[in-house]
């Protein structure tokens, strides 16, 4: 029998639990030993522990190094600071990885993309220095730092170069942001120059979101600050059939935290109508992570047969199917 692996499991609220619930029946069918350890996170855990992150919570995540997260839901324009920016600062997971590919068999407006988005995860607008100087004056503070900059850089490359990606953009507003978005495309630069086989490019952000919808296959892995790479996702994900497809995972050097792009979607929760796609492909990712590799090509496999089978698939890619009868498609293609 092969190695138990205990991982943090976070279902969250809105859609989370659904989505997390099917992919953990899938998981568990492929062969691979794992110990859950769940906690609620954000409003859920306030009710019971009076905390939003409970102290059980980072300790189990220190001790395993490897969560699998559902989304949680955000308050706007006031509340309690996001549960998912926090556990990325508190772990420094400075890498958010997030592959934008086409699964075969679904139709969608664009075919073949292949992306890859490098979004630095721990600084930029996301530091959460904001504060009313006067009444009616709010001063929010965009943090970019030499270090944070030049290990995000380092990442991409690193990425780029042992999967063999061709080129990197660095996506920016230097042109205003003189200096914070021009101290990020420095050290972008000053990493390129070790890497000489892969070609870099910068492009002006309000640019790059024209310029990805007219043609995306221009481009092949975009380095982004915090704000730009989140917005950016988004837009990618529609390429690709909307963001019940896009996996991501949240790396830095202590920990991995996997979770899919999406957010809890209040609209569709607990309607069994949830796609379970990204988290099942962030748990792709996670079995990558954890050495199992047999078993992640496996679950593609089969994820990828459902598709290409079109029987069984959830409303926002064009199917009946709900949330439960998708996974268990899955797990029928899993053998
Ligand atoms: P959202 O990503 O939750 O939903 C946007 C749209 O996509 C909605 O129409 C939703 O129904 C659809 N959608 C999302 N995931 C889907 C799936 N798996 N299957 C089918 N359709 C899906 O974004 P929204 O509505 O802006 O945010 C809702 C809440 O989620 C907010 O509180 C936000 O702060 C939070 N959020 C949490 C994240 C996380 O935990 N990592 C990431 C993004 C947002």
């Amino acid at each position: 029998m092969g190695k138990t692996h205990t991982i943090t499991l976070i279902p969250g609220d809105g859609i989370g639990p659904e989505v997390t619930d099917a992919v953990v029946r899938i998981l568990e069918v492929t062969g691979v030993q794992f110990a859950w350890e769940r906690f609620a996170a954000g409003a859920g855990a306030f009710e019971k522990h009076g905390e939003y992150i409970p102290k059980e919570l980072i300790a189990s995540i220190e001790r395993n190094r490897v969560a699998l997260k559902g989304p949680v839901t955000t308050p706007v324009g006031g509340g309690f600071p996001s549960i998912n920016v926090t556990l990325r600062k508190k772990f420094e997971l400075y890498a958010n990885f997030r592959p934008i590919k086409n699964l075969p068999g679904l139709d969608t407006r664009y075919p073949g993309v292949d992306l890859i988005i490098i979004r630095e995860n721990t600084e930029g607008e996301y530091v959460g220095l904001e504060h009313e100087v006067v009444p009616g004056v709010v001063e929010s503070l965009k943090v970019i730092t030499e270090k944070g900059s030049t290990r995000i850089a380092k990442f991409a490359f690193e990425y780029a170069a042992k999967h063999g990606r061709r080129n990197i953009h660095a996506i920016h507003k230097a042109n205003i942001m003189k200096m914070s978005d021009g101290l990020f495309l420095r050290c972008a630069r000053d990493v390129s120059k070790g890497y000489p086989d892969i070609t870099y490019g910068e492009h002006i952000i309000d640019n790059t979101c024209m310029q990805l919808v007219m043609n995306p296959y221009q481009y092949d892995t975009l380095l982004l600050e915090n704000l730009y790479g989140d917005i950016v996702s988004d837009l990618c994900a529609a390429f690709v059939g909307g963001l019940g497809l896009v996996p991501g995972a949240n790396l830095g050097a202590e920990a991995a935290i996997f979770e899919a792009v999406h957010g809890s979607a209040p609209d569709i929760a607990g309607k069994d109508v949830a796609n379970p796609t990204a988290l099942l492909l962030s748990s792709v990712l996670m079995l990558w992570h954890l050495g199992e590799s047999g078993a992640a090509e496996r679950v593609q496999t089969a994820v990828e047969k459902v598709y290409t089978e079109k029987k069984t698939l959830t409303r926002d890619v064009g199917g009946r199917a709900g949330t439960r009868e998708f996974a268990d498609a899955v797990i029928a293609a899993l053998g």
